[in-house]
């Protein structure tokens, strides 16, 4: 009914004016929604980021979330985290923006936030029933938009690109794009999938501080997992695993 590119991502799409958190509602309905349905907001009013922050979402944003069903271990879910965020940091790249991705999932433009993902999944013993990846992107919203205690480190297309975005084209081309990606992952080995990650990350090789509820940890960004967990080499030389976790870069 909009011209999708997609033969499964979009095939069904739950479009709303305002909502809660469209990941609430994905979550709500995906048991019994094939895989592929898009659930799409105008506004949010409880919009969630990750390690229960909330994630304003004023009118002018892309805020979806997908239902997924890969049939994957649970342990696996936050690779469509990776997926999510190289196809959106691609179909930026497409627009002639230098998009690069911050571990774990944010996709920004000159160091400025542009995008973030919420994956969230529910599992039957270690087999994944769903995921649902929540996708928040900042189109055709001005810096005034934004909350002040994170203008500082946030863009929006519009503010990047100078003009207006026409969010519907926008829309096709990430669901394209998705789509393409989580076909190539469960048809490559994931391996593959982390090189290109790689390559539009700009987090690996740097000096990083990382926060978990219960700690912090210091070092340099020297790889990642075939998980999504970030390796720190620690100053005496060890090395740890971080799966979850806040990043700040020491020198920006
Ligand atoms: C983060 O960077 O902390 C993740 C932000 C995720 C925001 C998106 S917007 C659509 C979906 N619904 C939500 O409530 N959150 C995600």
């Amino acid at each position: 009914q909009m011209g999708l590119k997609t033969t499964l991502l979009g095939k069904k799409i739950h479009y709303f004016e305002e909502v809660t958190s469209t990941n609430n509602i994905a979550k709500e309905i995906a048991a019994s929604e094939e895989e592929g349905t898009l659930v799409i907001a105008e506004v949010q009013k409880g919009g969630r980021g990750r390690m229960g922050r909330e994630w304003v979402s004023p009118h002018g944003g892309i805020w979806m979330s997908v239902i997924l069903k890969p049939g994957i271990p649970l342990r696996h879910a936050s690779r469509l985290t990776l997926i999510a965020g190289l196809a959106v940091a691609n179909v930026i790249r497409n627009m002639g923006l230098d998009a690069s991705i911050k571990w774990p999932n944010d996709v920004r433009i000159n160091g400025k936030k542009v995008c973030g993902i919420l994956t969230e999944a529910k599992a039957e013993v270690d087999r994944v029933d769903y995921v649902v990846v929540g996708i928040g992107i900042n189109v055709n919203m001005d810096l005034k938009d934004i909350p002040e205690s994170i203008r500082a480190g946030s863009t929006t297309l519009k503010v990047e690109l100078g003009r207006h975005i026409k969010r519907v084209s926008f829309l096709q081309d990430l669901l394209f794009e998705l789509e393409q990606q989580y076909i190539n992952f469960k048809i490559r080995p994931f391996s593959h999938i982390l090189n290109e990650w790689l390559a539009l990350s700009d987090t690996i090789g740097k000096e990083v501080k990382v926060t978990t509820p219960s700690r912090i940890i210091e070092g340099k960004a020297i790889g990642i997992t075939p998980d999504g967990a970030l390796v720190i080499k620690k100053a005496d030389d060890t090395k740890e695993e971080i799966i979850a976790g806040r990043c700040i870069y020491a020198r920006p």
